[in-house]
C-alpha cells in the first residue's frame, strides 16, 4: 500500500503560497452563506488556560461546500512579546473530508491575521456605506494592517487615519501602509481623531475583561460602521448602545464569550454574519444608521482559508511532505 503523507507548511511556506486577500474574502463569503443556511458544523471551542491570562483553544470546523474539515490549535500568551516571543502561535490540521486522513499541518499565524480582517470586511459589505472612503484604525499592529488590506478590497478608500498608544507603532504603520496605498495616511495623536470623521472604524488594541472604554458616545459619526476586533475593550457601553444595529459573527459563540466575562453591557444583537450573508436579516437600511460588529473569530474562518493554502502550496511545490 502507498504510504500516506501530509504536507507541512511552515510560517514562511504559508506566506510564500501567495494567497490574496480577495481570494480569502471570496471563500469566506461562500462559507458565511453556507453557515447562514445551516450547512456548516462548528462545535463550541474548548480551551485550556495554563498560568495567568494565557489560553490555548481547539477550534474545529467542517464546511461541506468548500470540502474543508479540520482544527486550529491556537495559543495566546499576552506576556510573550516581553519575552521576545509572539502573542499568537499555533498549528492547523487540514483533513480529507472523504477519508478523514490529515492532508496538511500548517502554521496558523498568517491565517489568523488575514481571516480576521476578511471577516470584518465581509461584515462591512453588509453594514457600511458602500462609498465609505475614510478608514480609522486604533491599534496599529497585525490586525490593524490586515484590516487595511481587507477593507481596500471592498471599499474605495482614500484616507486612513491611524492611532496607536505607541508613537513608534503608528509611525511604522503609516510607513508600511504607504508602500501599497495611493491615498492619504494620517497618524494621529488622539484616539478620537481616528473615530470622528471616519466612515469605517476598526478598534484593534489589546483585549481586556476590564475595558479601558476610551470611545465615548457621540464620537462615531452618523452613517459610520465600526468593527470591534478587540471585543468591548475600546468602547463605553453607552457608545455601543448608540449603534442602530449591533452584530456579531456567531450568536451562540457570543453567548459563551459573554459568560466568560466580556461584553457585560451591550445592545441587543441584531444579526450574525450568516444571517446577513444569506439576507435573512437586513444589513444597513439607511445612510444615517450607525452600525457595529463584534466578530469573535470563528473556526469556520480558518477552515475556509486552509484548503486554498493547501491547493496553492501543492501547485507551487511549496512545503515539506512527511510520512504519516
Ligand atoms: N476578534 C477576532 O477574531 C480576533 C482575532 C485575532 C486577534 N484579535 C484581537 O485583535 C487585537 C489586536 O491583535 P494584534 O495581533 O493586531 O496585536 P498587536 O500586538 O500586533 O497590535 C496591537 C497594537 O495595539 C497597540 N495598543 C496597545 N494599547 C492600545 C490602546 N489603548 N490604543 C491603541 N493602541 C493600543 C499596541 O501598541 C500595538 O501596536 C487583540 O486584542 C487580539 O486579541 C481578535
Amino acid at each position: 500500500m502507498k504510504k500516506n503523507q501530509l504536507l507541512y507548511l511552515s510560517q514562511a511556506d504559508v506566506a510564500k503560497a501567495g494567497l490574496t486577500m480577495a481570494e480569502i474574502i471570496d471563500a469566506m463569503e461562500i462559507m458565511f452563506r453556507a453557515k447562514g443556511e445551516g450547512r456548516t458544523e462548528m462545535p463550541p471551542k474548548p480551551g485550556i488556560h495554563p498560568e495567568g491570562d494565557n489560553f490555548i483553544h481547539a477550534m474545529p470546523a467542517y464546511i461541506p461546500d468548500l470540502k474543508s474539515a479540520g482544527i486550529k490549535w491556537v495559543s495566546g500568551f499576552p506576556e510573550n512579546p516581553a519575552k521576545g516571543q509572539p502573542y499568537i502561535s499555533g498549528l492547523l490540521i487540514f483533513n480529507d473530508v472523504a477519508t478523514g486522513l490529515p492532508l496538511a499541518v500548517m502554521d496558523c499565524v498568517w491565517i489568523t491575521a488575514k481571516r480576521t480582517g476578511a471577516a470584518s470586511a465581509i461584515s462591512a459589505r453588509h453594514l457600511a456605506r458602500p462609498e465609505s472612503s475614510v478608514l480609522g484604525i486604533l491599534g496599529c499592529g497585525v490586525q490593524g494592517r490586515s484590516h487595511v488590506e481587507a477593507m481596500q478590497v471592498l471599499f474605495p478608500l482614500k484616507k486612513i487615519v491611524a492611532y496607536d498608544l505607541n508613537e513608534n507603532a503608528r509611525k511604522d504603520f503609516a510607513a508600511d501602509i504607504r508602500r501599497n496605498f495611493d491615498g492619504e495616511v494620517v497618524p494621529v495623536k488622539t484616539p478620537r481623531e481616528a473615530v470622528s470623521g471616519c466612515d469605517i472604524v476598526v478598534t484593534a488594541g489589546p483585549m481586556s475583561k476590564k475595558p479601558h472604554a476610551t470611545i465615548q458616545p457621540g464620537w462615531l459619526d452618523e452613517g459610520a460602521f465600526a468593527s470591534l476586533v478587540d471585543y468591548d475593550a475600546y468602547w463605553q457601553p453607552a457608545a455601543m448602545h448608540a449603534a442602530d444595529k449591533f452584530c456579531t459573527d456567531d450568536k451562540n459563540q457570543f453567548q459563551t464569550v459573554r459568560q466568560s466575562g466580556y461584553f457585560p453591557d451591550i445592545p441587543e444583537i441584531h444579526a450574525d454574519l450568516g444571517e446577513l450573508a444569506t439576507g435573512r436579516k437586513p444589513g444597513r437600511e439607511t445612510p444615517q444608521e450607525r452600525t457595529m460588529t463584534a466578530n469573535l473569530g470563528l473556526a469556520l474562518n480558518d477552515m475556509a482559508v486552509a484548503p486554498l493554502l493547501y491547493q496553492k502550496a501543492k501547485e507551487k511545490g511549496i512545503g515539506t511532505w512527511l510520512d504519516l
